[in-house]
């Protein structure tokens, strides 16, 4: 990972945190960016700390002019854009279609879909200046199959697919690899919402039993930036301990 740039959104925290140090680790040039300033920031300053190349960029990915600043400020600082793993995500509450908000709705499609096409639109411009990239969408399960309560989430990540799938027709031939991945139910902040009874429900759901670590995906996130997977555009891989068998 030498010489690469890397973009990683959301990366304050869980699958971005372990992505973007995990990158970082094998040599990257790391753009950590969130919503949240103050986390990002001090992951960030952690990364350089353990001699990593590191800089962080406050971005709300549902604001298309924010994700045109991200990508402005990676190509500024390191000269080119390899690499782009739009991961920043909200699961949204869990509640039954006809209860859902259309605001709620429309926020998470928002937050979750709307922003991989922003950067999209703006990532593969950059990397078709660099004459090569890879672009990472984090997608789910939930982007393979339904979850009773979450219909504006799976949407969303059903949409992520079809976006990341569409991409690679129209941009392979230009040497731009678009791959989507689809957690299981990974340990990180975003599943403090479920009490104790239905997170061993969700575990018995993943034939490995139990839920999966950030690193995990970090680890398949990293292959698929690399060269090592120049074969491999327009899939979707789920991470998921067996959840969609
Ligand atoms: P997390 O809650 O630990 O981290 C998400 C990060 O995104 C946070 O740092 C948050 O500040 C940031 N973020 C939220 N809204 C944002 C916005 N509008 N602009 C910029 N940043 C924003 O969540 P986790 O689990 O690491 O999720 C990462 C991705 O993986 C999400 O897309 C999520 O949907 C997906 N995923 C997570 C699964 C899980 O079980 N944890 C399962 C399948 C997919």
């Amino acid at each position: 990972m030498k010489n690469k740039t890397v973009i990683v959104t959301g990366a304050a925290s869980g699958i971005g945190k372990a992505t973007a140090e995990l990158f970082a680790k094998q040599g990257a040039s790391v753009v950590l960016s969130d919503i949240n300033e103050y986390e990002v920031e001090a992951v960030t300053k952690n990364i350089r700390y353990l001699g990593g190349n590191a800089s962080s960029f406050k971005a709300d990915v549902s604001q298309p002019e924010e994700m045109k600043e991200l990508v402005n400020f990676a190509v500024k600082a390191y000269g080119k854009l390899d690499i782009a793993v739009n991961n920043a995500g909200i699961s949204g509450e869990i509640e039954p279609l006809i209860d859902l908000t259309i605001e709620d709705f429309q926020h998470v499609i928002n937050v979750n879909l709307n922003s991989v096409f922003y950067g999209l639109k703006y990532q593969i411009p950059a990397m078709l200046k660099n004459g090569r990239g890879s672009i990472i969408n984090i997608s789910s399960i939930l982007g393979a199959v339904g979850f009773a309560g979450s219909s504006a989430y799976a949407a969303a990540k059903h949409g992520v697919v079809g976006l990341s799938q569409n991409a690679a027709l129209e941009y392979s031939a230009l040497n731009i690899r678009v791959n989507a991945v689809g957690p299981g139910f990974i340990d990180t902040p975003m599943l403090k919402v479920l009490d104790n009874g239905i997170r061993s429900q969700i575990v018995a759901l993943h034939p490995i039993g139990r839920f999966g670590k950030s690193e995990e995906v970090a680890e398949l996130i990293l292959w698929l930036g690399s060269d090592k997977a120049s074969f491999v555009t327009g899939s979707y891989y789920p991470v998921d301990g067996g959840y969609l068998a």
